[in-house]
């Protein structure tokens, strides 16, 4: 086992909403094994499931992790500004998403 990968579905009005969440080892790292991860798991919810939205919200200064969603063909809908506190620091976070009709086309 080298990291996990995991996509929450949310409720209410956002049942067809999921969030994705992941890491990999960090001896591993740079391998391609995240963004193959992404890629893999996202076409396994839209044909699986109904989800219609996978979202991820990277710390913005997490550079390795926004390359993947956007080689994986997420697109960045916005910097979330302030949105934690992780050691003391206030954090910005990326808003990132995959729409099922984007891999359809
Ligand atoms: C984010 C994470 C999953 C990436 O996993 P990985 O297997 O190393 O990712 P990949 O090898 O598929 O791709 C990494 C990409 O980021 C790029 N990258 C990494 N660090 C970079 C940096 N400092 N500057 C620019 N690009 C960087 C790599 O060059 C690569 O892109 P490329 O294929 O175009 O060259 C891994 O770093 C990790 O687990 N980090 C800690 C946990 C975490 O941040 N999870 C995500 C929370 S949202």
């Amino acid at each position: 086992m080298v990291g996990s990968i995991g996509v929450f579905c949310k409720d209410n009005i956002h049942f067809c909403t999921a969030e994705m969440g992941y890491y990999i080892a960090e001896e591993f790292w740079g391998n391609g094994l995240g963004a193959s991860a992404v890629g893999q798991i996202c076409q396994y919810i839209f044909k699986n499931t109904d989800i219609i939205r996978i979202f991820a919200e990277p710390f913005a200064y997490n550079i390795a992790s926004c390359r993947i969603l956007e080689k994986s063909g997420f697109q960045y809908e916005g910097t979330l500004r302030s949105n934690a506190i992780k050691n003391g620091q206030v954090l910005d976070m990326k808003m990132y998403s995959l729409i099922k009709s984007d891999i359809e086309q």
